[in-house]
């Protein structure tokens, strides 16, 4: 059965989505300036590339519903802190905390929520840095400010995270022990990858500091 808004609280939902869109766009832009500095002022280049995406009224209704809160815009707005969202995909894992210090730096935006999940990984093996930002919308009238999540992340964290919930999706959140298992010895092997990866981006650095 299809999990859908009313027609009423459809028709709200789309248009909060309008603003959910304008606060991703504020907070993409601030992420590209970042990353202007580290190319062309510091000749660095931490960030691989960056997505970014507002979820689908099917997407909030099938959450909700999972959460056990009626379809609602409202509740949309009040529980969810992920309706927008932005994925940073670095090089190597020091350019996550990088990019994670110069978001939180920045003074006119406050962090609501800090998750650091490479430090302390999930049971499931996943590793990312999260953050939830509050972020700023300026409309004609009146400034709003809208929740957008942040996902701060290697290309390996990446790569275990979107294969391992391609897996989880098709066993339909239901995965045998073990897969699960299997899952999470893989996230080790990365772990130790973006590890190895870091001691050869120290060695690269230090060469070319010598030249
Ligand atoms: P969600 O309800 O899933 O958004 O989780 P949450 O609000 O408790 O926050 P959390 O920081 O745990 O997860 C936020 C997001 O991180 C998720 O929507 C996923 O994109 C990602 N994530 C968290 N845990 C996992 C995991 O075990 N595997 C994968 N592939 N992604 C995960
Ligand atoms: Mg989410």
């Amino acid at each position: 059965m299809a999990i859908l808004f009313s027609p009423d609280e459809f028709a709200l939902m789309k248009k909060d989505l309008v603003l959910y869109k304008c606060a991703l766009k504020n907070m993409r832009t601030r992420v590209d300036v970042i990353l202007e500095e580290f190319m062309h002022l510091q000749e660095n280049n931490p960030i691989e590339h960056i997505k970014g995406r507002v979820k689908t009224p099917e997407s909030i209704a099938r959450k909700l519903h999972r959460r056990g809160f009626a379809l609602t815009a409202e509740n949309a707005r009040t529980q969810l802190t992920d309706i927008a969202g932005l994925r940073c995909i670095c090089s190597f894992s020091l350019d996550v905390g990088k990019i994670a210090d110069a978001i939180v730096r920045q003074p006119d935006i406050k962090v609501k929520k800090m998750r650091d999940y490479i430090s302390t990984p999930k049971v499931s093996g996943y590793r990312s840095f999260h953050l939830i930002m509050d972020v700023p919308v300026h409309l004609t009238d009146t400034t709003l400010h809208l929740p957008v999540e942040v996902q701060i992340r290697t290309q390996a964290m990446d790569f275990w995270a979107s294969l391992e919930h391609k897996v989880r999706y098709s066993f339909k959140d239901d995965m045998p022990e073990s897969i699960i298992r299997e899952l999470w010895t893989c996230a080790q092997k990365i772990s130790e990858l973006d590890e190895r990866m870091h001691k050869v981006q120290d060695v690269t650095s230090l060469t070319r500091q010598r030249k």
